[in-house]
């Protein structure tokens, strides 16, 4: 296990803060999980690291393809061409090598998550994106009586991701949003998603959440690996790059 562990490798996220908070960037053999509310930016970071997953290992990333399944249409090729382009990549080379699937409902996803366990190793698949895991579960799922039979379904998928990781020495990627709980009387009323089944399943959480001047605050809640610590980063036309120390936008 421990020689497994040494062929592990991370994935530079373009933020070198988030990457030292995730112990390098985003591992292999892990699943890890963005957590937050709409506009926090774990679409973005989704989009980032399409790009920097096919850089060379020396350059900080995966040098290989990625998939993406989006389940809420949210994919946007432009924004991440405009990615590619300022990190000085043709962008036309770098949207060519993201296979993009889009899951229509929860058991499409489940389809699609099956078939990666063939479809990663033929096209060199080194990263796998499902943004987000949990969005049609919800929509689908509704009420109470409904809820362990979500949950099953849920974790089933959950635990088949991170097979994949470990199958084939890759990241998974997923996204999930938070719930306010209106029971709340003390801090903060948002929790994520998806129960403990959600929780259980990711390797590393991390959660995202808006700073002032437009920049996001990241902060590790759940990792057997990983310090809960937290950090800050900010979207630019790069993607996502670190907050420079000592301006303004470090003091929000
Ligand atoms: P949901 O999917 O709704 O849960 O939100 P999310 O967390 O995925 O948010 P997303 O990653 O889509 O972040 C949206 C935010 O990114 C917006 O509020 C914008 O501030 C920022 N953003 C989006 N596109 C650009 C861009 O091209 N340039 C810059 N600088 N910022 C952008
Ligand atoms: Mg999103």
């Amino acid at each position: 296990m421990w020689k497994k562990r040494q062929g592990m490798r991370t994935c530079s996220t373009g933020s070198r803060n988030l990457d030292k908070l995730l112990g390098g960037g985003i591992a292999t053999q892990a699943v890890t999980e963005f957590i937050g509310e709409f506009g926090a930016g774990k679409t973005q970071i989704c989009f980032t690291l399409c790009v920097t997953a096919q850089l060379l290992l020396e350059k900080g990333g995966l040098d290989g393809n990625v998939v993406y399944v989006d389940t809420e249409g949210t994919f946007v090729p432009d924004r991440v061409a405009q990615i590619a382009s300022v990190l000085g990549l043709d962008a036309h080379k770098v949207l060519g090598n993201i296979f993009l699937a889009r899951a229509y409902n929860s058991s499409h996803q489940g389809l699609l998550i099956d078939h990666l366990f063939k479809f990663c190793p033929e096209n060199n698949v080194k990263l796998a994106i499902v943004d987000s895991m949990i969005g049609h579960f919800r929509g689908e799922y509704i009420g109470r009586e409904t809820l362990s039979e979500r949950q099953q379904a849920l974790n089933n998928q959950l635990h088949k991701l991170l097979r994949l990781t470990e199958a084939f020495n890759l990241p998974v990627v997923i996204t999930n949003q938070v719930q306010a709980n209106p029971a709340t009387f003390f801090g903060d009323p948002n929790k994520p998603t998806g129960g403990n089944i959600m929780a259980h399943a990711s390797t590393h959480r991390v959660y995202i959440r808006k700073g002032g001047k437009g920049t996001r605050v990241a902060t590790v809640i759940d990792s057997p690996s990983l310090p809960e610590n937290k950090t800050r980063f900010k979207i630019t036309e790069k993607g996502i790059e670190d907050v420079q120390e000592g301006t303004e936008d470090a003091e929000t």
